[in-house]
């Protein structure tokens, strides 16, 4: 992956950063790579771009091999990254690259309010864009559902945000290198209640990709990892038609497919990267997929079961939170890291004696959720 964070870059050529680096990191060249799974979901309202799949594929050296472009808002590249499976699991690939790019800071030419209100049209056209409900005001009502439900704080949101921004400032390819405190998340501007400033994930730019081979092929490559579940659920959009908002049912039917096609339980996961637009995102999300109890999230993020040193680490790169988040990329980058993890491979923010990790990304009002776990090959 790239380094999250400002890139001046044209599109094809900062995805080009990222696939180059994943064909050195295979031992592999465009010629022998047969296809292509693409991601990236804003480009044609953010710099005018759409139909980015054949430039992306000219400009990596595979111009003539199959590219298919997906969008599902900020679970872009990790359904691509569930398709390049179920194609290579289905015989029709053997090796193909997968991955995301995405542009949203102000070099693409719009700030940040012209950037959440492109965001917005991933929520629902008629009952929430004409109230001028955007992405953290979505995300601040679910939050606010489970403080009602749970007794979750504003105190458990900000250690959220101390803990993954400690998590970023070990990984150098973290948008965000600064540490924050309890004191100076509490203190924060207020983005949409009960979200302040350090509860939210910044607008990233940066690109991500991986080269995915079938199981046959697996032990010819150096230190391959294993892709051994992926799950897929959608849930109602709009918010309002939710019945238990703050329960994110899409999350945990992904999880369940996840787990169940993988032979495991969450009990069974050393480590996660989860989908932390929203500090309260990421609480939700742990208890999702089954790593926190119900109702706790909050309460292990402050006890620090979900810290580098606790019993369940969640988002050791930093998360979105603090690596980032350029839409189209965030999927495959937590592929990119679950791989680096478990090769022992991370860097000076590696786990230790990880095996096993799970990946969750979600686009739009949690409406689209993908779950992978990947792990060390038997
Ligand atoms: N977390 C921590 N610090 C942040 C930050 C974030 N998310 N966003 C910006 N900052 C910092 C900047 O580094 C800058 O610091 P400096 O003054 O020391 O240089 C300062 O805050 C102001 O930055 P600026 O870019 O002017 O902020 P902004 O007001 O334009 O945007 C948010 C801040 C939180 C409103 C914006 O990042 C946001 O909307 N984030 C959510 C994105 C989103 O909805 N994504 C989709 C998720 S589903």
């Amino acid at each position: 992956m790239t380094k999250f964070g400002v890139h001046d870059t044209p599109l094809q050529e900062l995805f080009g950063d990222a696939a180059f680096e994943a064909f050195d990191d295979a031992g592999v060249g465009p010629d022998e790579v047969e296809a292509l799974f693409f991601g990236n979901a804003m480009g044609g309202q953010t710099e005018n771009v759409t139909h980015l799949g054949p430039q992306c594929a000219t400009h990596v050296g595979m111009a003539g091999k199959p590219v298919q472009r997906y969008e599902d808002a900020c679970a872009t590249s990790a359904n691509a990254f569930k398709n390049a499976v179920e194609a290579v699991e289905s015989g029709r690939h053997d090796v193909v690259l997968v991955g995301g790019v995405e542009r949203c800071t102000p070099e693409t030419g719009k700030d940040t309010d012209e950037m959440t209100r492109i965001f917005a049209s991933a929520s629902h056209r008629q009952y929430e864009q004409p109230t001028g409900l955007t992405f953290p005001g979505v995300f601040a009502l679910l939050t606010k559902r489970h403080m009602h439900e749970h007794g979750t704080t504003e105190e458990h949101l900000a250690e959220v945000a101390v803990k993954n921004h400690g998590h970023g400032s070990l990984n150098p390819k973290a948008h965000f290198g600064k540490e924050t405190t309890v004191e100076e998340a509490l203190d924060g501007p207020v983005v949409a209640d009960p979200f302040r400033l350090m509860d939210c994930c910044p607008f990233s730019d940066g690109a991500a990709a991986v080269v995915l081979v079938s199981d046959d092929l697996a032990d010819s490559f150096d230190a391959p990892v294993d892709v051994t579940g992926v799950g897929h659920a959608t849930d109602i959009v709009p918010l309002a038609d939710k019945e238990t908002p703050h329960v994110t049912k899409a999350a945990r039917d992904a999880a369940s497919q996840a787990y169940d096609q993988a032979g495991v339980s969450a009990a069974d996961v050393d480590f996660a990267e989860v989908h932390d637009c929203f500090t309260g995102a990421e609480v939700l999300a742990s208890e999702a997929l089954g790593l926190i109890e119900d109702g706790q999230g909050g309460v292990a993020a402050a006890e620090g079961r979900t810290s580098r040193d606790g019993d369940i680490p969640i988002n050791a790169s930093g998360g979105l939170k603090a690596k980032g988040h350029p839409i189209g990329a965030t999927g495959a980058a937590q592929i990119v890291e679950l791989t680096e993890q478990v090769r022992g491979e991370a860097g000076e923010h590696q786990l230790d004696g990880v095996s096993r990790g799970v990946a969750h990304n979600l686009g739009g009002d949690a409406a689209t959720t993908v779950v992978s776990i990947m792990e060390a090959r038997a």
